[in-house]
Order: C-alpha cells, then sequence, then structure tokens
C-alpha cells in the first residue's frame, strides 16, 4: 500500500463558469475518492485551482472588452465558490498567476532548457499585420478542407469534428481584424516528445495495463500514431513570459505551464509538498476530462521525466463527457446547467446534484443529464429509499422509546443476518472506490439503504409495538445501526446529507474503520429530534428547468437561421412611389386595452401627424421619445381601434422577432427622404 495520496483535478480554465459537466466527470469523482481515503485515515492531499493562462482567457477578455486578468479574477472567484458549495474539499484551491506559480513554471522551463532537454525550431506561423500579432489557432478562421463549413477554426472545424492545421483553411482571416494572415517566421522551444516514446510506450502500455479502458486506449492510439517534438512556447500577451534571453513576447504554452499548477499549488499549501511529489510511496492520481488525456498520461509524464526527480501518475481515471438533454454541453452555445444558477434554484440540494451525477458519472462512455431523471433519481431513491429509511426507523424510535436506541436482546438469527450483510456491501464499496468505479460504489451504498428499507416493510414494527415491544426494540435497534453506517459509508457521496443525518443521530466521531456489523450506537444512546433528510421535487420545478433550456434552444436555432429569402424584384417607378421620410417622436402613449399597439406623435419635417405602431411589446413611451425614425409617410391613412393612422413607422425585425427602430445613424433634419 502507498504511503500517501497526492489527488489533482483538472485545472478549470477561469473564462467561464462551471457547469455539471465539469462536476460530473473531474470533481464529484475526485472528491469522492478523497473524502474516501479520508475516512481511512489516509494520508492524502487534494488538489485544485484555476488555469489562467493561455488563449481561452484572451479570446473572453476581448469579447467582455477587458483585461485578462479581470477575466481570471472574476472567474477565479466564482468557480472556487461553486465548488466550495457543493462540498468539493480541496485542501488547497490556488491559481496559475500566483507568484509561486510564476516562479515554480519558469523554474522547470530554466532546470529542461539549462540541461539541453529542448530543441529550438523554427517555423512559419500566421501573423496579423494589421494588429502586429502572432495568431494562435483560435484566432484564425476559414474555410474547412474537409466539410467546406466557413467557419472553422485554426485548430479544429466543429462542424465536421475534423481536428486541423491553420495552413489547412481555405482562405484563412484573423478574427482580431479580419484582415488575411500572411506567414511569418518564429522560433520556439520544443519538447522532443518522440524521444521518449520508448519509455512512454513501456511505462503505459506494460506497467500500466489497469488503467481505464477508455485512457488506455486513448494513449495507445497516440504512441501508436508517433509522437511529435510539441512546442512548448507561443507568441502571446498572456503567460509566464519564457525565462531565456531572446525571448520577448513569447509565453510558456498554456499546456506546459498549467499542469505545473498542481506542484505550485502542493508548494503553496505545505513545505512537505516535495515529500508528496518525490518520494517513490507516493501515489499520484489526476482526475480529468478525456479532453486533457493526452496532456496528463503523455505530454506532463514526458515532461516529468526531463526533470528527473518526480514521481509519475499511477493513475488517471479520465471520464468520458456528460450531454446535457441529447444535446453536447456547449458554453458558447449555453448549453448547460451552470452551478451558480442550480444552486440558487435549488439551495440545500447540492447533495442531489452530487448523487445524480454520480449515478449517473460518464466513466465508460458519454452519458446524458436529463431533469426527468435527476427529478425520477431524487424522489424514488433519494426520497423513497433512503430518506424514507432513515426516517420511518428514527420517527418510530422517538414515538417507542423516546429517541433512546432501545435494546437488541430480542435480535433473532434472522435479525442478525441483517446486520451481517453491512460488512459485504461496506466490502463492495471498498473495491469499488479503490478501482475508481464510482457508480458501482455508489449504488451499493444505496443497497444498503435498500436493505434497511424492505427490513422495516417486512418487519412491520409499527404493527406489532402493543404485543411484542421487546421484538420492536431489537428491530429498531437494528435499523439505527444501518442508518449510523449509513452516515458513514454516504459520505463520501453525499456529505451535506451524512452530517445532517450524523447530527440527528448523535453520533460520535466514527472512523470509516469501525462500520460494519458490529454495533455504532449503544443502547440507551439518546437521539435528537429527526427531520426529513430530502424532500420531493415536482412536476412544477422540472417544467422551469425544461423551459428555461427550451428558451435557450430556440434562441440557439434563431442565431443559426439564415436571412430570410429575398422578395421578387419590383420596378424602379414602383419602388418610387414610396414616400419615406425621416421625423422624431415627440409623444407616445400605449393605446388602452391593446397589447401591441402605441400610439405616437411624429414631426415628419412635413407636419405632425399621428401614427399607430404594433410596436408596444418591444418598446416603453420613454424609448421611443425624442428618437429619430424612418416613416413611411404616404401610406393611405386607416382607422386603428378607432384613431386615425397616418403612415407608418419602419423597424427592423430580427430573427427571433424582436423589434428595432430603424432611424438614421447621425441626427438629421426631419423630412428628409429616404431614397
Ligand atoms: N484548463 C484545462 C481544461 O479545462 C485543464 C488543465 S489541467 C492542468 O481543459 F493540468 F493543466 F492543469
Ligand atoms: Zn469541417
Amino acid at each position: 500500500m502507498f504511503k500517501r495520496y497526492l489527488i489533482t483535478s483538472a485545472l478549470p480554465y477561469a473564462n467561464g463558469p462551471v457547469h455539471i459537466g465539469h462536476l460530473a466527470g473531474v470533481y464529484v469523482p475526485a472528491d469522492i475518492y478523497v473524502r474516501y481515503l479520508r475516512l481511512r485515515k489516509r494520508d492524502v492531499l487534494f488538489i485544485g485551482g484555476s488555469d489562467e493562462h493561455g488563449v481561452p482567457i484572451t479570446i473572453k477578455a476581448r469579447q467582455e472588452n477587458v483585461t485578462p486578468q479581470d477575466v481570471v479574477d472574476k472567474y477565479h472567484n466564482i468557480i472556487k465558490k461553486s465548488f466550495e458549495e457543493f462540498g468539493i474539499s480541496f485542501d488547497v484551491y490556488s491559481r496559475t498567476t500566483s507568484k509561486v506559480h510564476y516562479e515554480t513554471a519558469s523554474g522547470f522551463f530554466r532546470k529542461l532548457y539549462d540541461n539541453n532537454q529542448f530543441i529550438e525550431k523554427t517555423t512559419e506561423q500566421f501573423y496579423d499585420e494589421e494588429v502586429k500579432q502572432f495568431l494562435a489557432d483560435r484566432y484564425i478562421t476559414g474555410t474547412c478542407p474537409v466539410c467546406s463549413n466557413e467557419n472553422a477554426y485554426g485548430d479544429q472545424c466543429e462542424k465536421c469534428g475534423s481536428s486541423l492545421n491553420a495552413t489547412d483553411l481555405v482562405n484563412p482571416r484573423s478574427t482580431l481584424s479580419g484582415s488575411v494572415p500572411v506567414l511569418r517566421e518564429t522560433k520556439h522551444w520544443f519538447l522532443p516528445l518522440d524521444q521518449y516514446e520508448g519509455f512512454l510506450r513501456k511505462w503505459i502500455l506494460e506497467d500500466n495495463t489497469d488503467w481505464k479502458a477508455n485512457v488506455y486506449g486513448q494513449c495507445k492510439s497516440w504512441l501508436d500514431q508517433g509522437l511529435q517534438p510539441r512546442a512548448v512556447s507561443r507568441d502571446l500577451d498572456w503567460g509566464i513570459p519564457v525565462p531565456v534571453d531572446g525571448a520577448t513576447g513569447k509565453v510558456l504554452y498554456v499546456w506546459f505551464d498549467a499542469p505545473i499548477g498542481y506542484i505550485s499549488a502542493t508548494k503553496e499549501l505545505t513545505p512537505d509538498w516535495e515529500k508528496y511529489w518525490k518520494d517513490k510511496e507516493s501515489k499520484l492520481v489526476h482526475f480529468i476530462g478525456k479532453d486533457n488525456i493526452v496532456f496528463h498520461c503523455i505530454i506532463f509524464p514526458a515532461m516529468l521525466k526531463a526533470e528527473g526527480t518526480y514521481i509519475l501518475p499511477d493513475n488517471v481515471p479520465a471520464n468520458e463527457f456528460l450531454n446535457l438533454e441529447g444535446d453536447k454541453i456547449s458554453t458558447s452555445r449555453n448549453w448547460a446547467v451552470w452551478l451558480h444558477e442550480y444552486l440558487e434554484d435549488f439551495k440545500g440540494k447540492e447533495d442531489v446534484l452530487r448523487y445524480v451525477l454520480c449515478a449517473n458519472m460518464p466513466e465508460t462512455k458519454d452519458n446524458d443529464f436529463t431533469w426527468k431523471d435527476f427529478q425520477t433519481r431524487n424522489n424514488s431513491e433519494l426520497v423513497a429509499i433512503f430518506g424514507n429509511f432513515v426516517n420511518r426507523a428514527l420517527v418510530l424510535t422517538q414515538k417507542y422509546f423516546g429517541g433512546k436506541v432501545p435494546s437488541s436482546a430480542a435480535a433473532t438469527a434472522q435479525d442478525l443476518e441483517v446486520l451481517k450483510e453491512i460488512d459485504s456491501i461496506k466490502k463492495n464499496i471498498e473495491d469499488s472506490l479503490e478501482n475508481f468505479r464510482f457508480r458501482e460504489a455508489l449504488k451499493e451504498a444505496m443497497n444498503l439503504a435498500r436493505l434497511g428499507n424492505k427490513y422495516l416493510a417486512d418487519t412491520e414494527p409499527w404493527k406489532i409495538f402493543k404485543d411484542q415491544p421487546e421484538k420492536v426494540a431489537a428491530i429498531l435497534n437494528i435499523s439505527l445501526q444501518i442508518s449510523a453506517n449509513l452516515a458513514i459509508l454516504m459520505e463520501p457521496f453525499l456529505p451535506f446529507t451524512s452530517a445532517k443525518l450524523k447530527a440527528m443521530l448523535n453520533l460520535p466521531e466514527i472512523n470509516w474503520d469501525n462500520t460494519g456489523s458490529n454495533p455504532l450506537l449503544s443502547e440507551g444512546h439518546q437521539m435528537n429530534e429527526p427531520a426529513l433528510l430530502f424532500e420531493k421535487i415536482e412536476d412544477t420545478t422540472i417544467e422551469a428547468q425544461l423551459n428555461k433550456l427550451a428558451e435557450q434552444k430556440k434562441l440557439n436555432e434563431a442565431k443559426n437561421a439564415k436571412a430570410e429569402p429575398q422578395k421578387s424584384n419590383v420596378s424602379y417607378d414602383d419602388f418610387s412611389k414610396m414616400d419615406i421620410r425621416i421625423g422624431t417622436i415627440l409623444e407616445a402613449v400605449k393605446v388602452p386595452k391593446t397589447a401591441k399597439l402605441m400610439q405616437l406623435k411624429v414631426d415628419t419635417g412635413i407636419d405632425t401627424r399621428t401614427i399607430v405602431s404594433g410596436i408596444a411589446e418591444f418598446f416603453t413611451p420613454e424609448d421611443l421619445i425624442g428618437k429619430q425614425v424612418t416613416v413611411l409617410v404616404n401610406l393611405e391613412p386607416r382607422a386603428i381601434k378607432g384613431i386615425q393612422s397616418q403612415g407608418m413607422l419602419l423597424l427592423a425585425e430580427d430573427k427571433l422577432g424582436k423589434l428595432i427602430l430603424a432611424g438614421p445613424q447621425q441626427s438629421t433634419d426631419n423630412g428628409s427622404v429616404v431614397r
């Protein structure tokens, strides 16, 4: 057995909040594992932090018109808070803009550089002459050579999924200026991964055959394709400067610095950090999502090997992806359940989400989160099985024995059999957790609640109390022992529920190793008032979430929709019959008893006239008064709701049917002719 454990979880990019995909893929399994190890009194550190460099951050900064530092400050705090509230029990949650990290990452690079572990190469990269900047792949778009999608990125086409080189794109354009980028020479440092191929093949394919099939398979396929030297620096103005002479304007590649962040965070946490990183008796485990496999199984180990003093990961239990309602989770399409929003909508139900995400964890293949399933798992598992069992045991004990643990003296061999089953369930949970099979582990833990529930249903103590109080005492004693075991064995999965249950049981400090069939609660032990552990989630709550997603889907579809097709041609003569003018809205009032109509007084330059317009859903009178608009002044007057309307306001209607005022770009004379 290992002396100590170092558990890392992927550092999320601080370019947006975190969602259920992050939790299910990385942080829930990592937290379950760590909590389990702690309960078993193993020496363990749980490392987390924000990944604050790289192109994703600079893109976000550009979108939000702020500095990269502003972006990472904002999202680091949002992410950190979400994790805290979901009980992700990091020993440290750091960030890669910290001083310690700058020093650690620079030092790491410098050591490899000094030991001639890099090769220097000059290559041609796209350069934007207008903004005077080399372009990261994500800053280049063009036509995909595979599927002709016109908006493929320099590294990937999101339409057909092809992975691309920027130079593969047909008609490349810079997203910074829109200009056509040119190729320009630039020097970079490369880690010669090809030289590590032999070592990696042996280490992964021979020594680590116990890795998860999805991880092992991906590694094998990378290795079989052959490894190429990989650039570890970039031309970018956000990141850790390359710490050598003649490297102005160059920073460490984000995938070089970020995993070193695990080391920096450990340094921040404890002066004893080297014990965890350098002693062969430490077990290093990286929890990540599948898009991170190559970086954690091939590139980072090659870096560690090159450095020479570090241990390598013992396991990398990467998960596949979680989808949402049958569709890929996507930040850009806002197709996600954001943790900070869940925490607002479902306050106090953090464990419910932890439970559902663990039960559906994408362990071996992509999996789907649906709100219906969320409701069902809550109502028919957490409420109906776990909550129901514990509640019956505690309420009956309260009622018959004043909340004191009754005597088990009358227990029969059959009753004791039930108690014995705890041992085998516990063993199954341990085996599953030690092997990163979290769904199975949770199922086993729920089997303990199922066992208790069935036991009460079979023995029906509420029916026999009058005639056989000693028998009821024994049944409840056993039920309470099961409840106490649940409080401990469920802790890794449902920490908040476990705390509540421990408080109700008034449970003394018990560690994992004491759980099992030996009684945890002694006769006469006084418990506290019971309360419900879970509550039913109603259809209306689920519908509200589904409606929110449906709205988002509509929005996304509209964004992708093409502009309306062109109408058939008209003659110039026909067009010139229209008299279109610029006018100023002087007054605006909603037409009473209508939803859409607004009565306007407009100065058309010719006169001041009344126009009735169907725009009241989109504008308040204050939005309109004083605005210059475009008016068709010679439209046949007509009565609308009894008001004479003399002309028509011209507005733009967007893809979602929203109206936008169409007036002149600069203020001009009323009466100006539009032609
Ligand atoms: N930020 C990366 C992502 O979200 C993960 C970085 S993990 C680390 O995919 F090891 F590099 F820190
Ligand atoms: Zn394509």
